[in-house]
Protein backbone atom coordinates (compact mmCIF):
# COMPACT_ATOMS: atom_id res chain seq x y z
CA UNK A 1 0.00 0.00 0.00
CA UNK A 2 1.51 3.63 -0.70
CA UNK A 3 2.39 5.93 1.94
CA UNK A 4 0.01 8.86 2.36
CA UNK A 5 1.95 11.49 2.55
CA UNK A 6 1.43 14.21 5.55
CA UNK A 7 4.07 16.43 5.58
CA UNK A 8 7.70 17.34 4.00
CA UNK A 9 10.10 15.51 6.97
CA UNK A 10 13.53 17.60 6.20
CA UNK A 11 16.40 15.74 7.68
CA UNK A 12 19.82 17.93 8.73
CA UNK A 13 22.48 15.29 9.61
CA UNK A 14 25.66 16.77 11.67
CA UNK A 15 28.96 15.65 11.72
CA UNK A 16 32.79 15.90 12.91
CA UNK A 17 35.07 14.30 10.57
CA UNK A 18 34.82 11.08 8.38
CA UNK A 19 30.94 11.37 7.72
CA UNK A 20 30.80 7.83 6.83
CA UNK A 21 27.29 7.11 8.58
CA UNK A 22 26.37 10.18 6.65
CA UNK A 23 26.90 8.79 3.19
CA UNK A 24 25.40 5.63 4.46
CA UNK A 25 22.60 7.70 5.03
CA UNK A 26 22.29 10.02 2.29
CA UNK A 27 22.86 6.76 -0.43
CA UNK A 28 19.34 4.94 1.44
CA UNK A 29 17.97 8.50 1.10
CA UNK A 30 18.54 7.88 -2.67
CA UNK A 31 18.47 4.40 -3.23
CA UNK A 32 15.82 3.63 -1.17
CA UNK A 33 13.40 6.74 -2.33
CA UNK A 34 12.73 8.74 0.69
CA UNK A 35 11.29 11.49 -1.14
CA UNK A 36 8.37 9.71 -3.10
CA UNK A 37 7.97 6.94 -0.19
CA UNK A 38 8.02 9.61 2.93
CA UNK A 39 8.48 12.85 1.68
CA UNK A 40 11.59 12.89 3.20
CA UNK A 41 14.87 14.58 2.18
CA UNK A 42 18.38 15.42 3.56
CA UNK A 43 18.34 19.05 3.61
CA UNK A 44 22.18 19.48 4.15
CA UNK A 45 25.12 18.20 6.31
CA UNK A 46 26.99 20.87 9.19
CA UNK A 47 29.87 20.42 10.68
CA UNK A 48 31.45 21.90 14.14
CA UNK A 49 34.92 20.82 12.17
CA UNK A 50 35.63 22.91 8.65
CA UNK A 51 38.35 19.97 7.72
CA UNK A 52 35.28 17.23 8.35
CA UNK A 53 36.34 14.91 5.01
CA UNK A 54 32.13 14.30 5.22
CA UNK A 55 31.36 18.26 4.22
CA UNK A 56 33.27 17.71 0.94
CA UNK A 57 31.61 14.43 -0.31
CA UNK A 58 28.41 16.16 0.57
CA UNK A 59 28.75 19.00 -1.53
CA UNK A 60 30.34 17.26 -4.36
CA UNK A 61 26.69 15.43 -4.40
CA UNK A 62 24.74 19.13 -4.58
CA UNK A 63 24.10 18.82 -1.04
CA UNK A 64 24.09 22.02 1.13
CA UNK A 65 26.36 22.04 3.83
CA UNK A 66 27.76 24.56 6.21
CA UNK A 67 30.46 24.77 8.92
CA UNK A 68 29.25 26.09 12.59
CA UNK A 69 32.73 26.20 14.20
CA UNK A 70 32.46 25.52 18.37
CA UNK A 71 35.84 27.34 18.84
CA UNK A 72 34.34 30.42 17.39
CA UNK A 73 31.92 30.52 20.91
CA UNK A 74 33.12 31.56 23.96
CA UNK A 75 30.44 28.87 25.55
CA UNK A 76 28.49 25.54 25.20
CA UNK A 77 25.00 27.98 24.97
CA UNK A 78 26.42 30.10 22.46
CA UNK A 79 27.75 27.67 20.43
CA UNK A 80 24.69 25.55 20.46
CA UNK A 81 22.56 28.28 19.89
CA UNK A 82 24.41 29.52 16.74
CA UNK A 83 24.59 25.66 15.64
CA UNK A 84 20.58 25.45 16.61
CA UNK A 85 19.87 28.81 14.07
CA UNK A 86 22.06 27.21 11.55
CA UNK A 87 20.07 23.52 11.31
CA UNK A 88 16.56 26.29 11.24
CA UNK A 89 18.47 27.91 7.97
CA UNK A 90 19.53 24.82 6.28
CA UNK A 91 16.11 23.26 6.52
CA UNK A 92 14.04 26.23 5.79
CA UNK A 93 10.04 26.75 6.86
CA UNK A 94 9.26 25.23 10.07
CA UNK A 95 13.16 23.76 10.75
CA UNK A 96 14.07 20.33 10.92
CA UNK A 97 12.07 17.17 11.23
CA UNK A 98 14.90 15.10 12.32
CA UNK A 99 18.05 16.43 12.85
CA UNK A 100 20.31 13.33 12.98
CA UNK A 101 23.76 13.23 14.59
CA UNK A 102 26.31 11.26 12.91
CA UNK A 103 29.79 10.83 14.58
CA UNK A 104 29.05 14.69 16.07
CA UNK A 105 31.53 14.61 18.99
CA UNK A 106 29.88 17.61 20.82
CA UNK A 107 28.15 17.64 23.38
CA UNK A 108 24.83 19.59 23.28
CA UNK A 109 23.08 21.33 26.05
CA UNK A 110 19.35 21.08 27.80
CA UNK A 111 18.26 24.05 25.83
CA UNK A 112 19.34 22.44 22.96
CA UNK A 113 18.08 19.53 22.91
CA UNK A 114 14.34 20.38 23.97
CA UNK A 115 14.10 22.92 20.98
CA UNK A 116 14.57 19.51 19.30
CA UNK A 117 12.85 17.29 21.68
CA UNK A 118 11.75 14.13 20.18
CA UNK A 119 13.52 15.02 16.70
CA UNK A 120 16.97 14.64 17.86
CA UNK A 121 19.02 11.25 17.08
CA UNK A 122 22.62 9.72 17.86
CA UNK A 123 24.50 7.01 17.26
CA UNK A 124 26.66 5.57 19.69
CA UNK A 125 29.41 3.14 18.98
CA UNK A 126 28.31 0.28 21.99
CA UNK A 127 25.37 -1.27 22.89
CA UNK A 128 23.98 1.05 25.63
CA UNK A 129 23.62 1.68 28.33
CA UNK A 130 26.89 -0.18 28.62
CA UNK A 131 29.54 2.47 27.91
CA UNK A 132 28.95 5.45 27.09
CA UNK A 133 30.90 8.44 26.38
CA UNK A 134 34.84 7.74 24.80
CA UNK A 135 36.88 5.22 24.06
CA UNK A 136 34.35 2.44 23.93
CA UNK A 137 36.18 -0.16 22.40
CA UNK A 138 38.61 -0.36 24.49
CA UNK A 139 37.02 -0.59 27.20
CA UNK A 140 34.77 -3.25 26.42
CA UNK A 141 37.81 -5.13 25.19
CA UNK A 142 39.26 -4.39 28.58
CA UNK A 143 36.43 -5.66 30.08
CA UNK A 144 36.35 -9.15 28.60
CA UNK A 145 33.05 -8.71 26.76
CA UNK A 146 32.48 -11.38 24.35
CA UNK A 147 29.64 -9.05 22.35
CA UNK A 148 29.76 -5.23 21.52
CA UNK A 149 27.92 -3.08 18.91
CA UNK A 150 26.34 0.32 18.02
CA UNK A 151 23.13 1.85 19.18
CA UNK A 152 20.97 4.30 17.72
CA UNK A 153 18.62 6.06 20.34
CA UNK A 154 16.85 9.59 21.01
CA UNK A 155 18.60 12.27 22.55
CA UNK A 156 17.92 13.14 25.70
CA UNK A 157 20.00 15.84 28.07
CA UNK A 158 21.68 13.01 29.36
CA UNK A 159 24.96 11.95 27.82
CA UNK A 160 24.23 8.82 25.49
CA UNK A 161 20.73 8.13 27.32
CA UNK A 162 17.48 8.22 25.81
CA UNK A 163 14.69 5.62 24.44
CA UNK A 164 17.39 3.08 22.52
CA UNK A 165 15.77 2.68 18.68
CA UNK A 166 17.57 -0.17 17.18
CA UNK A 167 21.09 -1.63 17.85
CA UNK A 168 23.64 -4.16 16.19
CA UNK A 169 25.59 -6.80 18.01
CA UNK A 170 28.95 -7.54 16.89
CA UNK A 171 31.39 -10.38 18.71
CA UNK A 172 34.32 -9.20 20.06
CA UNK A 173 36.74 -11.48 18.74
CA UNK A 174 40.30 -12.44 21.28
CA UNK A 175 42.63 -11.05 18.29
CA UNK A 176 40.42 -7.62 18.38
CA UNK A 177 42.09 -3.89 19.04
CA UNK A 178 40.01 -1.16 19.65
CA UNK A 179 40.50 -0.22 15.58
CA UNK A 180 39.72 -3.57 14.06
CA UNK A 181 36.47 -3.62 16.57
CA UNK A 182 35.35 -0.39 15.64
CA UNK A 183 35.98 -1.42 11.80
CA UNK A 184 33.50 -4.11 12.06
CA UNK A 185 30.83 -1.90 14.40
CA UNK A 186 31.31 0.87 11.69
CA UNK A 187 30.21 -1.39 9.23
CA UNK A 188 27.01 -2.35 11.25
CA UNK A 189 26.63 1.20 11.68
CA UNK A 190 26.06 1.90 8.24
CA UNK A 191 23.39 -0.52 7.74
CA UNK A 192 21.54 0.07 10.95
CA UNK A 193 21.43 4.05 11.12
CA UNK A 194 19.57 4.10 7.73
CA UNK A 195 17.46 1.44 8.77
CA UNK A 196 16.65 3.11 11.75
CA UNK A 197 15.63 6.73 10.42
CA UNK A 198 13.28 5.14 7.50
CA UNK A 199 11.25 3.23 10.45
CA UNK A 200 11.21 6.54 11.92
CA UNK A 201 10.35 8.51 8.58
CA UNK A 202 7.15 5.69 7.59
CA UNK A 203 5.93 5.75 11.12
CA UNK A 204 5.81 9.94 10.96
CA UNK A 205 4.30 9.76 7.35
CA UNK A 206 1.46 8.01 8.41
CA UNK A 207 0.76 10.29 11.29
C1 LIG B 1 30.99 6.30 14.58
O1 LIG B 1 31.54 5.10 15.03
C2 LIG B 1 29.96 6.81 15.58
O2 LIG B 1 29.22 5.79 16.19
C3 LIG B 1 30.85 7.47 16.59
O3 LIG B 1 31.84 8.14 15.83
C4 LIG B 1 32.04 7.42 14.60
C5 LIG B 1 31.86 8.40 13.46
O4 LIG B 1 32.19 7.83 12.23
N1 LIG B 1 30.11 8.39 17.39
C6 LIG B 1 30.42 8.67 18.66
O5 LIG B 1 31.38 8.20 19.23
C7 LIG B 1 29.48 9.66 19.34
N2 LIG B 1 29.70 9.66 20.74
P1 LIG B 1 31.74 8.53 10.87
O6 LIG B 1 32.14 10.00 10.98
O7 LIG B 1 32.56 7.83 9.83
O8 LIG B 1 30.27 8.35 10.70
Amino acid sequence: MAASINHQQNIVILISGGGSNMRAIVEASIRRNWGARFGAKVSGVISNQATAEGLQWASDRGLPTAVCAHRDHATREAFDSALLKTIDQMAGGEGPHWVVLAGFMRILTPAFVSHYAGRLVNIHPSLLPAFPGLQTHQRAIEMGCLFSGATVHKVTAELDHGEILGQAVVPILKTDRPDTLAARVLTQEHRLYPEVIERLLASASHA
